[in-house]
């Protein structure tokens, strides 16, 4: 059953400490990702919650390989948010604040029409700052927010405050 797939998903997530810098526990999903099984699971529960989204965003970098694989389940197209200078052309940009610096989001160019449904996917939510730039990029946009699709959300940072009014989506927590 799919609780047990998803202990067995947890398993594979891996923690890597002090990087990118010291004191920062990072988690990866690389494995994951790489576990045919694992990563069936993962995409066929998130899809599972996209409701009537018309594309799935997925967030730089992790989050493309696990949006895009929601959005091929779904049955619905996939969109770019990308770090700063990827873009040949850009709708919008933000600069947030990370648990480590700060980076820069960019909405490409002609893919979110107002009114459009979108269902955001990344891989962790952390502080939520990633999270919560992606969100405000498409709203001014005037795309409308379905929801919030994550694998792991670390519970102790309370990202999802960052995200006031969106639906949070967590596979995992930790
Ligand atoms: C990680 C992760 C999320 C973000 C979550 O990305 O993939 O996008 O951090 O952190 P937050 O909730 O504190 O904003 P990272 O910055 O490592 O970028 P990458 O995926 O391009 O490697």
């Amino acid at each position: 059953d799919s609780a047990v797939e998803l202990d067995r998903v947890a398993e594979l997530v891996r923690s890597v400490p002090d990087y990118p810098q010291p004191g920062v526990l990072f988690r990866d999903i690389t494995p994951v990702l790489a576990d045919g099984e694992a990563f069936a699971t993962v995409a066929t529960e998130i899809a599972a919650r996209t409701g009537e989204a018309d594309v799935v965003v997925g967030v730089e970098a992790r989050g493309f390989l696990l949006g895009a694989a929601v959005a091929l389940v779904a049955g619905v197209g996939t969109v770019p948010v990308r770090k700063a200078g990827k873009l040949p052309a850009v709708a919008a940009s933000r600069t947030y604040d990370l648990e480590y610096g700060t980076a820069t989001l960019e909405l490409p160019a002609g893919v979110v029409e107002p009114g459009t449904r979108v269902y955001v996917v990344d891989d962790v939510l952390a502080t939520g700052g990633t999270a919560a730039a992606a969100c405000a990029l498409l709203t001014d946009a005037g795309a409308e927010i379905v929801g919030f699709g994550t694998l792991l959300e670390l519970t102790a940072l309370d990202g999802r405050a960052k995200l006031d009014g969106v639906r949070v989506d967590a596979l995992l927590s930790g």
